[in-house]
């Protein structure tokens, strides 16, 4: 009897999709708690009805697809429609973005290791997988999260996160979707770049070994890690060219080859930097590479659209312009050719249609 009911072939090409062409993966998956807490300090309405208004807002954004491959949705959202009846996903389809879907049910607390987390979702996501796969999604997410200080993280917790992650990759598989697998190593924290990536490398490699383990097809997976990054609280911020250095030796160390892609999350970069270390890994290593280096970003690509909105309709187009050009700089980012000027013109732009307004 076939493993999988759909071809692992199927499963490449999407793969190879996701990364093809110099585009990456817009994030718009966050739970309704972290959506919510995102509108709170700008004065955003928490309600369904905000939540999906700012989704179509980045939905329907002209020319998203020239720069974005695939849509990270949530459960909520994958279920919504826009103004004029027209299903999300449909909409979606339509431009020539390939749907995916957040389908973790977020980090709980690891018992008996205090601070520690393991992500949770297992029980019943076949049946899940398959209802996302018949309402046209093609790809999933599953997140887990190590946070890093001088006690942690445990044996325990890199351990259970990566198993839960191999479990869910076999099980997207089987349903005919492309894992996305993430380990966040979180960016919170005093500890060094050096920290970071010691424990990053040991992450990786243990996430792979499970892989292996539950027979997980390298071919149809994306990874999604962090970059190799001092804490957010460390007094010593290396340069784009040391993250750079660091983040492509340790994947080259720890991720096979046979991977089509690896996509960064931002975790809380701002979006120029998120911007420029991509760019920087991509001019100096990209020949060296055996997979495509590529962007997976939530809030490095929707933050400056998010504030420029603030939930009001009459700044909707000017909210899809911030969103298209941080999709725009990191496309240009994957092929080594972002630069500041592509902030400052656009800053000139912004500032002309202030002016005009
Ligand atoms: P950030 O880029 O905001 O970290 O979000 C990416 C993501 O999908 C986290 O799971």
């Amino acid at each position: 009897m076939e493993r999988y009911p759909v071809n692992i072939k199927v499963l490449a090409k999407t793969a190879n999709e996701m990364v093809a062409n110099g585009k990456g993966l817009l994030a718009i998956d966050e739970s309704t708690g972290t959506c919510d807490k995102r509108f709170a300090p700008l004065g955003i309405p928490q309600t369904v009805e905000a939540r999906r208004a700012y989704r179509q807002l980045i939905i329907t954004t002209p020319g998203l697809s020239e720069s974005i491959s695939g849509l990270i949705l949530y459960d909520e959202t994958i279920r919504q429609k826009k103004d004029d009846g027209t299903p999300f996903i449909k909409a979606i389809i339509d431009a020539g973005i390939i749907p995916g879907i957040k389908v973790d049910t977020g980090a709980k607390d690891l018992a008996g290791h205090p601070q520690e987390k393991v992500t949770e979702g297992l029980d019943g996501l076949r049946d899940r997988l398959n209802e996302y796969f018949h309402m046209g999604a093609r790809f999933a997410k599953w997140r887990g999260v190590i946070a890093l200080s001088h006690c942690i993280p445990t044996r325990a917790c890199i351990e259970a996160n990566a198993q839960a992650l191999a479990r869910y990759a076999a099980l997207c598989q089987e349903a005919g979707l492309v894992p996305v697998v993430e380990p966040e190593v979180l960016m919170a924290g005093e500890h060094t770049l050096a920290q970071c990536a010691e424990v990053t490398e040991v992450v990786l490699c243990t996430v792979f070994l499970e892989l292996h383990a539950q027979g997980v097809m390298l071919e149809g997976m994306i990874l999604k890690p962090n970059m190799m990054l001092p804490g957010a609280a460390c007094p010593r911020q290396e340069g784009v060219d040391e993250v750079a250095d660091a983040t492509v030796k340790c994947l080259l160390r720890a991720v096979p080859a046979a991977v089509p892609g690896v996509a960064f999350l931002s975790g809380g970069q701002s979006g120029e930097l998120a911007s420029a270390r991509l760019n920087e890994m991509n001019v100096r290593f990209k020949s060296r590479m055996p997979w495509e280096l590529a962007f997976s970003y939530g809030r490095a690509i929707q933050q400056p659209a998010l504030e420029i909105w603030r939930g009001d309709q009459a700044n909707v187009l000017a909210a899809q312009q911030a969103l298209l050009h941080r999709a725009r700089c990191n496309r240009a980012a994957r092929r080594g050719e972002y630069n500041d000027g592509m902030e400052k013109s656009s800053e000139r732009m912004s500032h002309v249609a202030k002016q005009t307004h």
